[in-house]
């Protein structure tokens, strides 16, 4: 299949067309957010599936009936993606949805809300390689090629959602003030109680440490590869195919070690540096 009948383009950003239609933008544009949403902002492969798991646990109290009985993208929507309008009436409240839109895409409900954003941002360098796993085994993605070729992909931008660049700088210079909180997923990686305090903090959620225990107990990498309804095992293997990459992958920081070369490594840096170098906030990783 080729580029064009695999992704919409719009906006200057591909969608893939199996999870995205022109009625599915259409409807995150017309979507009215309410004051106590919480939507989980990503740029893809950077632990997505993870605040699914991790939201609904926050905003409920550690309840597990939603992680143990609704598929994660129905439990929290992707704010831009077709199955939103087929779920949206039956979420809880408060409800909670992901998206990877930049910034400027968010609909003007969004802005006239006092919806809260955490935005996760995960190193570029192990985005990178996550996503090369994840294109070879979603048949609705392209083929990535080579590590090298995938890459030349990433740094163009020619990929799902555009420049990694663009997305953080998009979410970084918002002016939503307390109503946004950025956290890593090498945070979360290194210290998931501590992230899981600071996210219920953030959302007002007086949670007790036997709450907090509990959710990270729920939410560990194992935990979800071991859960149905968030390691994608219900999904037919034509569109994801676990026998060549599962879903739910490593889970760790620093796999861009076993992967670029150091040819590759320079390459990476310097164009991500040369589009970072106006920006006023600094990454939380170094680049080299
Ligand atoms: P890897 O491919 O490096 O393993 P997204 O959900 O945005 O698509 O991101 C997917 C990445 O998040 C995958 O990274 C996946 O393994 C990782 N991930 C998901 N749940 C995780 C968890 N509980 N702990 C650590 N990593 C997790």
């Amino acid at each position: 299949m080729s580029t064009e009948e695999m992704y919409l383009q719009r906006h200057g950003l591909l969608f893939p067309k199996e999870t995205h239609s022109t009625e599915s933008l259409h409807f995150a544009q017309e979507f009215k957010f309410k004051d106590e949403d919480v939507v989980a902002v990503t740029y893809p492969k950077s632990g997505t599936v993870w605040m699914q798991e991790i939201l609904p646990l926050v905003l409920n109290g550690g309840d597990l009936t939603p992680i143990q009985t609704i598929p994660n993208w129905d439990r929290v929507p992707w704010l831009e993606e077709k199955r939103l309008a087929l779920v949206v009436d039956n979420l809880a409240s408060p409800r909670a949805l992901v998206s990877h839109f930049p910034y400027h895409l968010m609909p003007p409900s969004f802005h006239a809300s006092k919806a809260k954003v955490i935005y996760v941002m995960r190193n570029p360098k192990d985005v990178l390689v996550s996503s090369y796993y994840f294109h070879q085994m979603a048949s609705f993605l392209h083929d990535p090629g080579s590590f090298d070729e995938f890459m030349a992909s990433f740094l163009e931008g020619k990929v799902l959602f555009g420049k990694w660049t663009d997305h953080v700088k998009s979410w970084k210079n918002t002016e939503l003030g307390d109503r946004i909180m950025y956290i890593t997923y090498e945070d979360m990686v290194q210290d998931l109680p501590a992230a899981l305090r600071r996210m219920s903090d953030f959302l007002g959620r007086n949670l007790s440490e036997e709450v907090i225990q509990k959710i990270a107990e729920h939410c560990s990498f194992k935990a979800m590869q071991d859960n149905n309804m968030s390691n994608f095992k219900l999904v037919p293997k034509e569109l994801l195919d676990s026998d060549k990459s599962p879903f739910l992958r490593k889970g760790i920081v620093g796999d861009w070690k076993n992967h670029f070369t150091s040819e590759q490594l320079p390459t990476f840096t310097s164009v991500l540096r040369k589009e970072m170098e106006k920006e006023t906030f600094s990454l939380p990783w170094s680049l080299d």
